[in-house]
């Protein structure tokens, strides 16, 4: 949810372009707007350059310089417009913000700005940030000025602020994401480090309350934002590497990924450490499983259920969004299962956190490093699907399904290699991308698609359903195929195009014979599974190892069919509409 980079010493000289390139990486974040802000060199004005629009292939003609912060946006306050694209300046345009989160009290501020005849051009919150320095800056130092502002804005926030007289930089974090990268001349500021693998390995993951005062490349503190006492800063490696974050010669990260899962499933599958032992045995003496995610993390935890019920463990599910409720049930016996891509999500966090004020030890299921659910849980399972660029979540989604099936395994003993060896196979297998594709051909333009499963595949369907609709904005409803007739077989008509997915398992013929009373109504119907049968119009084939796995199989069809619709209906697959790849605002 929107993307900060900067850079203080470019190498270059060229810090605008500098910063155009790690936007770029960043613009998964938010793809609204971009904006950049340059000391020029030899000057104490700050060059500004923003637009309205992707970032995509966008050239900046800012002057030469070695110092400047950039934003990609992604629009909560005020519409998508060139005055509401960060960076914001103050009424003297000597200072210059990008800001990531939502000030929550900005209104009481900027009315209070406002009697200060402060000027707004813009409808944003961010833009009471650089005021407020300003009037702070009347009677304090710059780094305080900031450091004092920070304190009075409430909500989630990272804020990085460059003062265009000395070029110093002050970057401060509450709640959203902030990673230092030190290179040998120079310091990078980013939202994710992905964006500036390619200059350094070596990075700082800012904690909530803390600023840091970056006055030129090798004279960086750190501080507490609350007691304002200075603290060491320990840089730590990062084990990605630069090109992981390319496109490796595929049209669009969303396929790189999926079929990067030919050695991300088996590779979390296979996943054995002391971690996983500790935290089956927590589950062995009688630590109660609660496991939370938004979105597809949450569909992984609603099939992890499924696995936890198979293994004899009683585990509940829910969107982290919806914990409140719930958080009473939740004690010092519970092991709270943390699942998500980024380790940013708000509503995951918040539910962390009132899940360890309960006395609930954490298990964060995670695959960005350095993420703040990895620093909160106790235990930390990296599920290494390595960086996952395109907005839509795949491989990470699997992985996490993987370290499932890992931690479920030492407790139920399931035995992973049929499938490790047939997966892979099968994905690169030209006549699975062909069948789907010419089904996307065929579905091009349909408005409205139902899929039905049962016991794991019903979370296999509702991921499914979910692919369909980030990528192509088709409307994709999903259904347990046992609630057809309370209600929902209504929506059928004739030619309703319906999904069947199917594993060679105990309830396969009770998922077929929903998928035959949807035919008697008129519905096509795909099936996907093992086994063809005469109810199928269209059949994709999956090879068959056994129920749990099936998981997989129907996750990766629905992941490869919704890219083809995406493509086929003229939508970006890696950047969807409205979306933002990590939800770090409430
Ligand atoms: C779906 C998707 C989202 C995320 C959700 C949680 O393709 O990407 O539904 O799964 O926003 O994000 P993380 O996993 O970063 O907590």
């Amino acid at each position: 949810m929107c993307g900060i980079f900067g850079v203080i010493n470019d190498q270059t000289n060229e810090a605008a372009q500098t910063v155009l390139s790690g936007l770029k990486k960043l613009e998964y974040r938010g793809y609204d707007s971009w904006g950049i802000a340059l000391k020029a060199t030899d000057s104490n004005d700050i060059k500004i350059d923003k637009h309205i629009g992707k970032i995509g292939s966008a050239a900046t003609s800012l002057p030469r310089g070695s110092i400047a912060i950039g934003h990609t946006r992604w629009a909560t306050h005020g519409g998508v417009t060139d005055a509401n694209a960060h960076p914001h300046l103050d009424c003297s345009h000597h200072i210059a913000v990008i800001h990531n989160g939502i000030v929550e009290n900005y209104q009481e501020l900027q009315s209070k700005l406002k009697t200060q005849k402060h000027v707004f051009v813009s409808e944003t919150d961010t833009e009471i940030i650089a005021h407020l320095i300003e009037e702070e800056s009347k009677t304090k130092p710059f780094f305080k000025a900031t450091l004092h502002t920070f304190k009075k804005l409430v909500g989630s926030n990272a804020i990085a602020v460059l003062n265009g007289k000395t070029g110093e930089v002050v970057v401060c974090r509450n709640g959203s994401p902030l990673v230092i990268g030190v290179a040998k001349n120079a310091i990078y500021i980013a939202s994710d480090a992905t964006a500036f693998l390619d200059k350094t390995n070596t990075a700082y993951f800012m904690e909530d309350d803390e600023v840091i005062d970056i006055k030129k490349n090798d004279d960086v503190s750190l501080y507490s934002i609350s007691t304002e006492k200075e603290k060491k800063l320990v840089v730590r490696k990062i084990d990605w590497k630069a090109e992981a974050a390319e496109k490796a010669g595929y049209a669009h990260f969303m396929l790189k990924e999926v079929n990067e899962q030919a050695k991300t499933i088996p590779n979390a599958l296979t996943h054995k450490d002391k971690t996983i032992a500790q935290v089956a045995q927590r589950i062995k003496v009688g630590y109660k499983p609660i496991l939370i995610g938004c979105g597809s993390a949450s569909y992984c935890g609603l099939a992890a259920q499924y696995l936890f019920a198979q293994a004899g463990v009683e585990a509940i599910n829910f969107g982290a969004y919806e914990f409140e409720p719930f958080s009473p049930l939740v004690s010092e016996k519970s092991l709270v299962f943390a699942i998500s891509q980024s380790g940013e999500t708000a509503d995951t966090i918040l539910a962390v956190k009132q899940a360890k004020k309960n006395g609930a030890k954490i298990v964060a299921i995670i695959n960005a490093q350095g993420s703040t659910l990895e620093r909160l849980a106790d235990y930390c399972l990296p599920v290494g699907a390595g960086p996952e660029i395109a907005v839509v979540s795949t491989k990470a989604f699997t992985a996490q399904l993987g370290i499932f099936f890992a931690l479920t395994g030492e407790l139920s003993k399931i035995n992973p290699a049929p499938f490790i060896h047939d997966f892979p196979l099968w994905l690169k297998n030209k006549k699975t991308s062909e069948t789907i594709l010419n089904l996307a051909k065929q579905l091009l333009k349909t408005e409205h698609i139902y899929l039905i499963g049962k016991h794991i595949n019903y979370p296999s369907a509702l991921e499914f359903a979910l692919k369909l609709k980030e990528t192509s904005y088709m409307h994709a409803e999903s259904f347990a195929s046992g609630e057809l007739k309370h209600g929902v077989i209504s929506l059928i008509q004739p030619g309703t195009p319906c999904i069947a997915l199917t594993a060679h398992d105990a309830v396969q013929k009770e998922v077929i014979s929903s998928a035959i009373e949807l035919k008697s109504r008129g519905a096509y119907i795909i099936g996907v599974g093992p086994e063809n049968n005469k109810a199928f119009d269209c059949f994709i084939e999956t090879p068959d190892n056994g129920a749990s796995f099936s998981i997989f199989y129907n996750v990766a069809v629905g992941q490869l069919l919704g890219y083809y619709l995406g493509i086929g209906r003229g939508a970006d697959p890696d950047k969807p509409r409205n979306l933002a790849k990590s939800v770090t605002v409430k």
